[in-house]
């Protein structure tokens, strides 16, 4: 379908806009469990980089799944929709010249290697790796129990699959370190990456 489509060749670039900003903007992955701790992290990292006077701007369920993705539901091949337009969403904020931070299960490898793949060195995969019983202990949102009850269907981690990530950047297990400690640890890799594309 984009055969007839000939790119514009426009006058500012990539690097026009990092060199203007004095930075690189990158995408910020975040892989994990619903409840594992993704928004909480990524809400965390985001104040402080904000604060240094980055552009940042979070991704997640609450601003994709009620907009541009609300056709889709959490069967495989929406879930891979989903992701799918997520990664061209994240691609443009960051040609942009935004730090993109997004929170999404992504329980599949195909579409980590996909959006690993299209952003090349501007990427960063965190997996948020807490215990499904964790997870489902603090059961925030109510979901695991619905699924639990067969309410809910393809519930991810109760009968709907979950493949850990097994080349993630940076793991933090959530249950063990308090949200300040994996806000620094992460903080710690990509300011780096972000300051001197290191
Ligand atoms: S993904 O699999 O396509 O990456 P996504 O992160 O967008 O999932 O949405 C997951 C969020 O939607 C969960 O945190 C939860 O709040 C909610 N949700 C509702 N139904 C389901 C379901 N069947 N499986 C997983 N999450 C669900």
């Amino acid at each position: 379908m984009t055969e007839n489509i000939v790119p514009h060749n426009h006058t500012i670039k990539r690097s026009d806009r990092i060199n203007k900003l004095g930075y690189h903007p990158i995408l910020i992955w975040f892989v994990g469990l619903s409840g594992s701790g993704k928004s909480t992290l990524a809400s965390g990292l985001e104040t402080r980089l904000f604060n240094e006077g980055i552009n940042t701007y979070i991704l997640d369920g609450d601003n994709i799944r009620s907009g541009l993705n609300k056709d889709l539901d959490f069967s495989d091949a929406s879930r891979k929709e989903n992701l799918r337009r997520i990664t061209e969403v994240s691609n443009l904020f960051v040609d942009a010249g935004t730090v993109v931070l997004t929170a999404f299960i992504t329980p599949f490898e195909e579409e980590r290697q996909k959006v690993k793949e299209l952003m090349g060195k501007d990427y960063i995969e965190i997996f948020v790796n807490c215990p499904l019983e964790e997870c489902e202990k603090r059961d925030v949102k109510g979901l695991y129990q619905k699924a639990r009850e067969g309410k809910i269907k393809n519930f991810t981690g109760i009968d709907s699959p979950f493949e850990e990530p097994k080349n993630a950047d940076i793991v933090i297990p959530s249950h063990e370190l308090s949200i300040d400690e994996g806000v620094q640890k992460i903080y710690d890799i990509v300011i780096k990456k972000i300051k001197d594309n290191e």
